[in-house]
């Protein structure tokens, strides 16, 4: 996805070294199954943009210390903690185009494993000696377990508004962009406005990313994003596609997707995904997303304009173009 971009195909490969180096130790545990989950996890690839976006946060400020790699390691720890339960309760069979950790070890396996890693995570930030991110970890963590359950209490929920979506988005998705724009950030000793604008940038691609995360789970290809396709209708999970076709779609549409979403089944996916691709669904989403896109380039406006910030610009881009 970064691939196309000329400064990531200058440095991504030796920075995700630098990250994969601390990755690959801080995994190993005296407990077999603990190395053997998290490497069959770990290894299985990832697009690895949250480590980025904090090597990129540290960098345009003129910061490149180990410091930067070990809690880029640490972002993806936090990141791959939430995978494993996260697709304990979606009941997903497949991720990064293997069989889930539940689907091969169960359910306890990992939950357990995501919890060695999550705490594997905070051992590594206090090796960091930051209080402050510490702090801005222990806000974040909370507030994606927060996500989670908001959108636990939304499944099957017909009436869930945009605000609504969105707010479940920012917590369980965008909440760990801005964290991880921001601990780059605070290594680099930013101003308070670079650090905001850092933490908006996340934010907002943290945003896009999971409205087209959305929106591939009607439009992709299993091969594409190394997921099942319909895993959230299946488990009635209200998305923006959805959303809108509740509300500005056809009245036959709108009663369709009424039940399925109360249905939670997959048996409805081929008419909905019909009624996804035919109307302005996926139009809409898009835009919304767009404009997410255009939100986080605009707070880059307050950082110095180098190679680094428009690196990041790019990437603002690619993140929505992953679903055209
Ligand atoms: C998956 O994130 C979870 C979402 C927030 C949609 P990614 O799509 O970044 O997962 P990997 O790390 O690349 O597998
Ligand atoms: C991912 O949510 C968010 C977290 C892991 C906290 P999803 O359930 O929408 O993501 P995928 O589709 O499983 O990657
Ligand atoms: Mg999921
Ligand atoms: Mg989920």
């Amino acid at each position: 996805m970064l691939t196309a971009i000329p400064y990531f195909q200058q440095h991504l490969e030796h920075d995700l070294n630098r990250v994969n180096a601390v990755v690959n130790q801080a995994v190993q545990s005296d407990v077999a199954l603990i190395s053997q989950i998290g490497t069959y996890i770990i290894g299985a690839g990832g697009k690895r943009l949250r480590p980025i976006l904090t090597i990129l946060s540290g960098k345009c400020l003129g910061y490149d210390d180990d410091k930067l790699y070990s809690l880029a390691a640490m972002v993806e720890f936090i990141h791959t903690s939430t995978l494993l339960h996260d697709d304990v309760v979606d009941e997903s069979e497949l991720r990064r185009g293997r069989k889930t950790a539940n689907n091969l070890f169960g359910n306890a396996a990992a939950v357990l494993v995501g919890d060695f890693l999550y705490t594997r995570a905070f051992q590594l930030m206090v090796g960091s000696g930051s209080l402050k991110i510490l702090e801005v970890m222990a806000e974040a963590t909370n507030i994606i377990a927060e996500g989670e359950v908001m959108q636990l209490m939304n499944i099957g929920n017909v009436d869930i508004t945009e605000a609504q979506y969105l707010q479940v988005i920012q917590y369980k998705t965008a909440k760990l962009f801005e964290a991880a724009a921001q601990v780059g950030a605070i290594l680099a000793g930013a101003t308070p406005e670079q650090e905001r604008a850092l933490k908006d940038f996340g934010m907002y691609i943290g945003t896009a990313f999971q409205i087209i995360d959305d929106v591939l789970d009607y439009s992709g290809s299993v091969e594409q994003i190394g997921k099942n396709v319909g895993d959230d209708l299946a488990e009635g999970k209200p998305t923006l596609p959805l959303i809108y076709l509740m509300q500005q779609g056809s009245e036959q549409a709108a009663q369709d997707v009424r039940t399925a979403l109360q249905n939670a089944d997959r048996e409805y996916f081929s008419k909905i995904h019909q009624h996804v691709t035919q109307s302005d669904a996926l139009n809409y989403c898009m835009k919304q997303a767009q404009q997410a896109v255009d939100k986080a380039i605009g707070s880059l406006k307050a950082l110095p304009n180098n190679e680094i910030t428009q690196a990041m610009q790019q990437m603002a881009q690619k993140s929505i173009e992953r679903a055209a």
